[in-house]
């Protein structure tokens, strides 16, 4: 049985005062939640909210990480720095990262690796632009992202993923896979891990969908067999709109 993991990123969003005041929002009013809840604030209110979120069932997660432990990398935050800081889970591969700053599988491989050494969870996001959709090549771009994503990320270290399907031209954009076309790409990802890994990994394996997740259209989402979550921009910013995605009907 997966247990849904509802998860906010709130990009480049929020000060630290704005981002203590909704994370004390979402504690006093996701205290009963039957599902994982982690929030992604921006790296600069991770400390503030790791003391606002303290005791609770929050689970802390970071935006991004450097690809390496330490040294001169001006502008990067380490694996340490995100622990240090109460993360838990760190999102990699999300597609501003890997269409706005040029980030390869390569690298987020490299940062994946990373990471679970250091004890921190993964969620690997993959998913295809609107080009290659219209192309055809959906299913081949987001196996090849899966692939190259868990190279190397051995079978005792699976359980530390999630993989977040986010299909670009569904980010910020309005547009919603619907319900369907979203769960046959959650079931080429299944398959995926299957080859890569067993078929008990790939029936465990949590794997979100992002792209214009709100209040009123979430639960048909997570009512696909396929669908084990969701990873939420935009409607993460606010209470109103994230507590009732974060405790959609099941
Ligand atoms: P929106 O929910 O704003 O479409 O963003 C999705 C996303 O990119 C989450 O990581």
């Amino acid at each position: 049985m997966r247990m849904s993991f509802i998860a906010g990123n709130w990009k480049m969003h929020k000060t630290m005062e704005e981002s203590k005041e909704l994370a004390s929002q979402l504690v006093q009013r996701l205290s009963g939640s039957p599902y994982r809840i982690m929030i992604a604030p921006p790296f600069t209110a991770l400390g503030a909210v790791s003391e606002v979120i303290k005791g609770s069932s929050i689970l802390l997660g970071a935006q991004n990480m450097a690809s390496s432990e330490s040294g001169a990398h001006t502008g990067e935050i380490s694996p340490d720095m995100l622990l240090d800081s109460g993360v838990s889970v760190v999102i990699l591969g999300h597609s501003e990262r890997r269409h706005t700053y040029g980030e390869r599988d390569e690298l987020i491989n490299k940062k994946a690796i990373l990471a679970l050494s250091k004890g921190l969870e993964v969620i690997l996001c993959v998913g295809e632009t609107l080009d290659q959709r219209e192309a055809g090549t959906t299913e081949k771009v987001v196996t090849e992202q899966v692939e190259k994503g868990l190279k190397g990320v051995g079978m005792s270290d699976l359980s530390k993923i999630t993989i977040a399907y986010e299909p670009v031209w569904a980010i910020g954009t309005g547009k919603t896979a619907t319900p369907e076309d979203a769960d046959v790409m959650h079931k080429v990802i299944r398959s995926v891990i299957q080859n890569l890994y067993s078929e008990a990994a790939a029936s465990n394996m949590i794997i979100q969908y992002g792209g214009s997740v709100k209040p009123d259209n979430v639960k048909a989402l997570m009512a696909m067999e396929n669908i084990d979550g969701a990873l939420v921009g935009g409607a993460s910013l606010k209470a109103e709109t994230f507590v009732p995605i974060a405790e959609y009907d099941a």
